[in-house]
């Protein structure tokens, strides 16, 4: 009963199928992976907003007005400082700022600085910030739209696909049954889905292959931009100016935040240390002795006869950044080895009046600068001296030969999660 040209066919539109499908899911992993939007906010955000002037740069609004065309502004994106050299106009904006933005050759392929521009020309504005009380699925939902999400695209394509099919299937039954008839043989059976099913074992774990992957694949996606508290900046007991501190006064960072130099945090300076300076300077330029005295509250000084008489209250901050328990982030590790400045992750606090997360601080976030940043201060130790020969020997014949993080091991799970 069962004609042998039946097999061939179905292993034939099984495999056709799966090609289809492995091709489709390529294409929309590369979309997903050149959401201008995401590389906006891994690289741009920390010193342009969207709406408003930021802290550092200018912000995005009308820049399809203000510049000639895309073209252009690719060739600022990439090295706004060979630009400046060469373009008036590029070097009548590199002095709008005493600041200069970072170069992205090299760090940014030709590819995702045309999705960020193509998404910068589109007017973006600021998502609302997220507020924290409300948990985390406020910001997964804002992370999420905007955009052609892949997966309805693969829907979409899932579909059509089955219709082909299905219209296919129907034509070709057609055929055998009026070759059936015409040689006397009886018309073929009616399958209904179950028996469908049991009689193309091969086609239905195939698709269930399938399905499940990507599954597992949009699942990854998600899960590397869960809890994103971009802009969150909470009130503190005492309105600490980094601006006032890091900005105007110069006062390094290490000074309060010693702890960044020589071990995993960089912890946040006790009232003790604000009394260095402090048991002197009782007036502030914008808060008068106001916020000073909360100072003296902490420590139990008593400005009237400059002792320590009183009953000290300790201060609670409220943490700004703050990473789940399951991961593992070493300041020291970032800072001294690495060589990476605050402000790559944190923004610019000395023109900040109040801190705040600048950074996604997710998975993607650390993985991406991982896969981008070149090991530093190999050339002094011995240890990495002797990795990056093996390593440079690995990657010698590849397009970009550079050590980075994450050929140094810095993308395996263990290395972030205990
Ligand atoms: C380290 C800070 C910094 C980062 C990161 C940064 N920029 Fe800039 N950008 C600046 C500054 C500062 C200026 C103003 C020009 C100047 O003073 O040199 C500027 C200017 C620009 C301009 C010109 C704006 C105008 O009004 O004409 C564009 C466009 C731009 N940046 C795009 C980007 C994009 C896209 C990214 C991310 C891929 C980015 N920038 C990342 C600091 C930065
Ligand atoms: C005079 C002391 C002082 C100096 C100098 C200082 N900070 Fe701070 N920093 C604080 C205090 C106090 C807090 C906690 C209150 C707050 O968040 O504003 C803080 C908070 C922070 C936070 C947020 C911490 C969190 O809860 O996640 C970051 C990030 C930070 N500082 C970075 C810097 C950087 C970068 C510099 C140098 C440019 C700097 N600080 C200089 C005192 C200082
Ligand atoms: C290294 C010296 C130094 C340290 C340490 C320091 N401050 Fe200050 N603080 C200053 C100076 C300088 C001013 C500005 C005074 C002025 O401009 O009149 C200031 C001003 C202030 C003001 C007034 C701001 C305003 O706008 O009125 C507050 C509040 C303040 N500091 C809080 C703190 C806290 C909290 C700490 C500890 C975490 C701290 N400071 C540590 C030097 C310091
Ligand atoms: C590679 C990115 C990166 C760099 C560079 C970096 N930080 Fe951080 N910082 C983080 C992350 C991530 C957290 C959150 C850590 C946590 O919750 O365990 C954080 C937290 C902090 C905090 C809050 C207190 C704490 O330790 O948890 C302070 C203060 C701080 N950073 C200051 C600094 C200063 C000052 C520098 C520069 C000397 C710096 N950071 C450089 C990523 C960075
Ligand atoms: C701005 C770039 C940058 C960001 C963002 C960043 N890192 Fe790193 N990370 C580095 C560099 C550079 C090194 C290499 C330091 C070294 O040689 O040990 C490193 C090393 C590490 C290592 C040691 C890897 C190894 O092979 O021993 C861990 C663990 C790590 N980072 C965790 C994190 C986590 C967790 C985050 C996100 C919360 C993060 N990093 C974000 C730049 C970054
Ligand atoms: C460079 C550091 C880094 C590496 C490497 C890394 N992770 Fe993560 N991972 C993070 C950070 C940071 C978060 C927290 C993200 C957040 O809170 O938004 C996270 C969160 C997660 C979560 C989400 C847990 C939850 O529900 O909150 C899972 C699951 C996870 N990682 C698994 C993995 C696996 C599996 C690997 C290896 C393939 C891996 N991670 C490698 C930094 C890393």
């Amino acid at each position: 009963m069962v004609k042998p040209c039946k097999s061939q066919w179905h292993r034939n539109t099984a495999i056709f199928t799966t090609l289809a499908l492995i091709f489709f899911l390529n294409i929309s992993s590369a979309l997903a992976q050149l959401d201008g939007k995401k590389i906006y906010k891994a690289n741009c955000r920390s010193c342009h907003y969207l709406d408003d002037k930021s802290s550092t740069g200018p912000g995005f609004q009308g820049l399809s007005g203000k510049h000639p065309d895309k073209e252009w502004t690719f060739k600022w994106v990439k090295n706004n400082v060979s630009f400046a050299k060469t373009d008036s106009k590029a070097a009548e904006i590199s002095k709008l700022t005493t600041n200069t933005m970072t170069v992205f050759e090299g760090v940014l392929t030709d590819d995702e600085i045309k999705a960020v521009i193509d998404y910068l020309y589109t007017n973006p504005t600021e998502e609302k910030k997220v507020d924290v009380a409300k948990g985390g699925s406020g910001a997964t939902t804002s992370e999420q739209e905007g955009g052609i999400n892949p997966l309805y695209l693969v829907l979409v394509v899932i579909t059509v696909m089955l219709i082909i099919i299905s219209a296919l299937r129907s034509v070709k039954r057609n055929l055998q049954n009026t070759y059936n008839e015409k040689h006397g043989l009886p018309p073929l059976e009616e399958l209904n889905w179950r028996q469908w099913c049991s009689r193309n074992k091969r086609t239905v774990a195939l698709i269930v292959i399938v399905t499940t992957s990507y599954g597992l694949q949009a699942g990854w996606y998600a899960l590397k931009d869960i809890g994103v508290y971009t802009g969150y900046k909470p009130e503190q007991p005492i309105k600490f100016s980094h601006k006032i501190h890091a900005g105007e006064n110069g006062i390094s960072c290490e000074y309060c935040h010693s702890g960044v130099l020589k071990s995993k945090v960089a912890g946040v300076p006790s009232a003790n240390v604000c009394m260095n300076c402090h048991k002197g300077i009782e007036q502030g330029p914008t808060t008068g002795t106001d916020e000073i005295a909360k100072i003296y509250a902490a420590t139990g000084f008593d400005a009237a006869t400059k002792t320590y008489t009183k009953t000290p209250q300790p201060l609670k901050w409220n943490k700004v950044h703050v990473l789940p328990d399951f991961v593992y982030f070493n300041h020291q590790q970032h800072v001294v080895v690495g060589k990476q400045e605050c402000k790559t992750c944190h923004g610019d606090l000395t023109q900040m009046d109040v801190a705040e997360q600048v950074s996604p601080l997710t998975m993607g976030w650390c993985i991406d600068c991982h896969r981008k940043t070149e090991v530093p201060g190999m050339k002094d130790n011995p240890y990495y001296e002797d990795l990056h020969k093996k390593l440079a020997e690995k990657y010698s014949g590849q397009k970009d030969s550079i050590i980075t993080v994450a050929r140094m091991g810095g993308i395996e799970c263990a290395k972030c999660h205990y």
